[in-house]
């Protein structure tokens, strides 16, 4: 099936909203990227430049295609700009009553036959649904991966209520982005998350209970597990409130105290060291 669409509207310019944007553009699609706060506009229109700017300087595009990407972009801070989107792809706070708000206010804009996806890791697909009524045939999960430039992968997320259709334009759209789509169902933590954070949180366990130090732990598991980073670096990388919080939704939805946060990661959160974004985390980026 065709995805049929050529204007992809983005909400939230942060890092992943960024990201998705500037995929779907080099992908050679038009784009109108939303957030309410000029500020983030900014910043993700600067860092859309430098990626570009590397992207060329490694050769990995000319300056052409880089200049062509960004020119398919438009930055806008009202709402009702993204009016003419096939599209709308999500990407703001984790918060389910802000998401669900967001959404009935979206629902009542897209009323034709546009996709409307949720790039949330964790929250319920058919619960946000709710938030568009009759919509929500057409409501999906995109859930993209940080750094979204680099990472192949969409958990493609079917909630209840999703039509065949949505979904099989969803998995079209996806490889057309360069991506590939792997769909999933409606189950808290889908599939990657199910399975990433507990071994993340089982990380922490580790180090709290003196198994072995941080950066060892995180060696064992890169080196015997070819994986590109240890989880104790990873979860500094997704942010250890997005981790504590995303094992709390898994413990709650999936009703298994096997779920809940470690100890350990919980004081970190309560410390304020959540990871890379506040220059510390399990490890210390002060200096970098
Ligand atoms: N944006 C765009 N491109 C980036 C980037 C960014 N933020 N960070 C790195 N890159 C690119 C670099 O340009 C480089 O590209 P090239 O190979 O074509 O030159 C490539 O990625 C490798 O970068 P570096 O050489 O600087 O660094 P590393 O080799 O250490 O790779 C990494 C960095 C890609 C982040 C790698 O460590 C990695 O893959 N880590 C695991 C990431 C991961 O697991 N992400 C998923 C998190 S879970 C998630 O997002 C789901 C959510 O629900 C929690």
């Amino acid at each position: 099936m065709s995805h049929n669409v050529k204007v992809v509207g983005v909400v939230g310019a942060g890092q992943m909203g960024g990201g998705i944007a500037q995929v779907a553009a080099q992908a050679g699609l038009d784009v109108v990227l939303f957030d309410a706060q000029g500020e983030q506009l900014k910043k993700g229109a600067a860092l859309h430049d430098k990626l570009l700017a590397r992207g060329v300087e490694k050769g990995k595009w000319t300056q052409a295609d880089a200049d062509a990407a960004k020119g398919r972009i438009r930055y806008v801070e009202k709402v009702g700009e993204l009016s003419g989107a096939d599209i709308v792809i999500e990407a703001i706070v984790e918060n389910v009553e802000i998401k669900k708000r967001v959404w009935a206010e979206l629902g009542k804009m897209f009323t034709g036959d546009q996709i409307l996806a949720s790039n949330t890791s964790s929250i319920s697909i058919t619960e946000l649904a709710t938030a568009v009524g009759d919509a929500a045939d057409r409501f999906i999960g995109m859930h993209f991966f940080n750094p979204v430039p680099v990472m192949k992968l969409v958990e493609v997320i079917r909630g209840l209520a999703t039509s065949e259709a949505t979904t099989a334009r969803v998995l079209a759209l996806s490889s057309a982005m360069g991506k590939v789509a792997v769909p999933a169902n409606d189950r808290a933590g889908f599939v990657s998350n199910r399975i990433l954070m507990p071994m993340i949180n089982e990380a922490f366990y580790t180090w709290m209970e003196g198994v072995a130090e941080p950066a060892d732990i995180d060696e064992i598991m890169k080196l015997g597990m070819a994986h590109p980073m240890g989880p104790l670096r990873l979860a500094d990388f997704i942010g250890l409130d997005t981790c504590a919080h995303i094992m709390e939704v898994m413990a709650d939805g999936l009703n298994d105290d096997r779920y809940r946060p470690c100890p350990l990661l919980k004081q970190l959160v309560t410390a304020g060291r959540l990871g890379d974004k506040t220059g510390r985390g399990v490890f210390d980026y002060s200096q970098k």
